[in-house]
């Protein structure tokens, strides 16, 4: 019996080298000491031998058992890496390699559009400026001369957190915060997003805005500054329209503006999107009003300032009806811009 387990000692040996899967270790894990396995029929074949032979035997194959666990986890590790190796190399991607395939994003619409307006405003030497989106009463309303129960802010509904903390509506506190910081001259713009509580087809809860402001000592800065930058900078966004600006109000300038394009959809006859009314309003403006500089306490200065919506800018660019259309993230929309 002896004699044939050394053979089975060597039959394992050449098994075991010849293997290259792990199915294959498996199998002849099975047949050497499965169950029914070589070994473990000479283990069940001990009971039969006389107790000198069978101390002798039971030794040699326990130490034949112990080798081949052994060499069985040796090959189960070495067979192992090289599965790993092999799915390494199958799924290796080299991130380095240039993709002429795939078309290049050029940016959300909505950035696209914001980076045409911030580019002809650093080109007329604005810096810019950036603040929270979360403000507070008095950077938001207060100091842009909103006091308290004061009707206009019911212009624009706003998310409210505790202690007057809020998403800010509009990026006007842009404006005191620039102020609050620096020193003349200021000429400055403040793109960035904002909070509104509306949703429909025009209105979404978060759109962005530019804010602009324009101050310098008294005198140095007037309406018709701010005029002709504003004509220059819409022709440079919408091409050959005409421009018109219409008495307004908003509280934190004094006298204030809306601007209104020639529209650009029936260049002036009239059709559904401007009302029959052949323009289309695209921003507020105006001179900024004395109590806002009370309150960051500047003296003999003036100053203009204005502020556009960038969506309202991309979808008279882009001829879209749906405002929602630039937030649901559906490529197929994106994609065309
Ligand atoms: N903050 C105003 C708005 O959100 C726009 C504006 C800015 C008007 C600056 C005048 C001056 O509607």
């Amino acid at each position: 019996m002896l004699a044939e387990i050394e053979k089975l000692h060597e039959e394992i040996q050449q098994d075991l080298d010849s293997i290259d899967t792990m199915e294959q270790l498996e199998n002849l894990r099975i047949q050497i000491v499965g169950k029914k396995g070589k070994l473990t029929a000479y283990f069940g074949a001990l009971r039969d031998l006389d107790a000198k032979d069978k101390k002798q035997v039971a030794q040699r194959l326990n130490t034949l058992k112990d080798t081949f666990e052994r060499l069985y986890e040796d090959k189960r590790q070495v067979l192992g890496a090289a599965q790993l190796n092999a799915q390494l190399e199958r799924e290796y991607v080299d991130v380095s390699l240039f993709n002429s395939l795939k078309p290049h994003s050029l940016g959300h619409p909505i950035m696209q559009v914001l980076d045409r307006i911030v580019d002809y405003f650093v080109n007329m030497n604005f810096s810019i400026q950036s603040g929270p989106l979360i403000e507070d009463d008095f950077h938001n309303f207060e100091a842009l001369n909103l006091p308290k129960f004061h009707p206009a802010r019911d212009m624009q509904d706003t998310f409210y957190f505790k202690d007057s903390l809020l998403l800010r509506t509009h990026t006007s506190p842009v404006q005191i915060r620039t102020m609050q910081t620096h020193s003349l001259p200021i000429r400055v713009i403040a793109p960035g997003s904002v909070f509104r509580r509306d949703y429909d087809l025009t209105h979404s809860p978060m759109f962005h805005q530019v804010e602009g402001l324009v101050v310098d000592e008294a005198g140095r800065i007037s309406f018709a500054n701010l005029k002709f930058i504003l004509e220059d900078f819409l022709r440079y966004i919408f091409g050959d329209v005409r421009v018109r600006f219409r008495a307004s109000f908003f509280p934190f300038t004094e006298p204030s503006a809306e601007v209104d394009i020639s529209c650009v959809f029936c260049e002036g006859a009239g059709c559904r999107v401007c009302s029959h009314t052949g323009w289309l309003e695209v921003l507020g403006c105006g001179v900024v009003h004395n109590n806002v500089f009370k309150a960051v306490g500047y003296e003999n200065v003036s100053g203009y300032a204005f502020g556009l919506g960038v969506e309202r800018f991309a979808m008279l660019l882009h001829r879209v009806n749906d405002l929602r259309s630039f937030f649901e993230t559906d490529l197929r929309v994106l994609e065309q811009f």
